[in-house]
């Protein structure tokens, strides 16, 4: 882990929030390459659950709503994490992710308190007259979902089984944040709440679709099958809204670890915000029930750099699936003091520049130009050299095989499409 989050830091994927003054528990910031990778596994998503499906429409809900949604949803009373707090050393922690009953702090045992019930939601004030308004930032991106229902319905064509997807903030107080950015306090949720007939056998069969769909969407991206694994929830683990829970787990350096969550919300959040489906066909009127995938963005990028990451020789290689490389093309003049190669290497790095994320490197040698792009995983690296000038080739040098081919410029373009858009 101290080497990724070295990485992330000097390569600028991720910094310390609020750093110059000494940090803040649990948040952080995205760097130029940070910002990049998170953007593509967000398109990614987007484009397999919602643009390559019929069955689903995307939203983009507030961050901030109603109270009342939180006091009907359950969060306000149920959205919580067990706290103890440490006799000795005077810290707290969660209570069930104390080992050996040992404080992780300073290792005094069987000195906790009385375990208590501590509310994950962000309290925010609103307004301009006293007393404000209290509100909550949103603790799941999920409600503002099912808040919507009815507008959904109202406004667009779908019909059961459908889904509705949304990407974006969430914010949580959790009590020990930690493991970088695995457990943060404010993070970015991927989720489809998808509705089905009230029935166990719908339950079963979109259940497991789902399931199996989003286990082989890391896959294909290329995080390490044998680094992934299924885990059901025991009851006491599952959520207040949850009948059913299984996560798909990663095996982090910190252990095996929650990525993504199925859940089988039934119609926990429809009943209790009475808003019901009535079926044009039949005339059959009845609180939908809910089959849920929820993922997170920060974990994916965090899981996607631990698992692409390999060092051979002595240098740094991210081996990333090249949709998900930051940037996918380096141009370089082979001599940053011959005119005519710059000029050169100009016109095709504009040319690139239009169709791939593309950055330009003159500084010291091919080798090293080689490396740093390795490092941040940018799956070509383009030359312009003295041949180019002869017979209008480039080499184009392979992350992974480092092996260098020689392309037409005029067939370039061609070239990086085919590599770059395969799955
Ligand atoms: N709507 C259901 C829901 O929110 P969850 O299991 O609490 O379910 C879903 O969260 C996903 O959100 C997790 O699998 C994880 O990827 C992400 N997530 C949850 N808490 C997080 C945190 N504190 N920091 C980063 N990501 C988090």
């Amino acid at each position: 882990m101290d080497k990724i989050i070295a990485l992330a830091k000097r390569r600028g994927f991720v910094y310390p929030s609020s750093e110059i003054y000494g940090g803040i528990s649990g948040f952080w910031d995205y760097g130029p390459l940070g910002a990049e990778l998170k953007n593509n596994i967000k398109r990614l998503w987007w484009q397999t659950m919602v643009y390559q499906r019929e069955d689903v429409v995307g939203i983009d809900a507030a961050i901030i709503m109603n109270p009342k949604v939180w006091e009907t949803s359950g969060h306000t009373s149920s959205f919580t994490d067990p706290l103890v707090e440490c006799k000795s050393c005077h810290l707290r922690f969660r209570a069930d992710k104390i080992e050996d009953n040992r404080c992780p702090n300073c290792q005094a045992k069987n000195n906790f308190t009385e375990e208590k019930k501590f509310n994950l939601l962000t309290e925010v004030y609103l307004g301009v007259t006293e007393p404000k308004q209290k509100a909550y930032l949103r603790g799941e991106i999920t409600q503002g979902v099912f808040v919507n229902f009815k507008n959904i319905i109202d406004s667009f064509r779908v019909k059961i089984p459908f889904g509705v997807a949304q990407i974006g903030k969430a914010f949580r107080n959790e009590i020990t944040p930690g493991n970088f950015t695995y457990r943060s306090r404010e993070f970015e949720q991927m989720e489809l709440e998808f509705f089905i007939k009230p029935e166990e056998k719908e339950v079963e069969k979109w259940f497991n679709y789902w399931t199996e769909e989003r286990f082989n969407w890391y896959v294909n991206l290329g995080i390490k099958k044998n680094r992934l694994r299924l885990r059901e929830h025991k009851e006491e683990e599952r959520a207040h809204y949850a009948k059913k829970a299984l996560d798909i787990e990663y095996q982090a350096p910190f252990g095996w670890s929650e990525f993504e969550g199925i859940h089988h919300r039934g119609d926990w959040d429809l009943s209790r915000h009475n808003l019901r489906y009535k079926d044009k066909e039949t005339n059959e009127e009845y609180f939908p029930w809910v089959i849920e995938t929820s993922g997170g963005v920060d974990r994916s990028a965090l899981f996607f750099l631990i698992d692409s990451y390999q060092e051979k020789n002595g240098r740094v290689v991210l081996q990333l699936n090249p949709l998900l490389s930051p940037i996918k093309v380096a141009v370089f003049p082979l001599l940053a003091n011959k005119e005519s190669l710059v000029k050169k290497a100009r016109q095709i790095y504009d040319l690139i520049k239009r169709k791939f994320i593309t950055i330009w490197d003159d500084r010291g040698n091919i080798g090293k130009r080689y490396f740093s792009q390795d490092e941040i995983g940018t799956p070509f690296c383009v030359t312009i050299d003295f041949q180019t000038l002869e017979d209008e080739t480039v080499t184009v040098r392979d992350r992974d095989t480092t092996k260098q081919e020689r392309i037409k410029i005029s067939k370039l373009e061609t070239y990086l499409k085919e590599k770059i858009n395969q799955l």
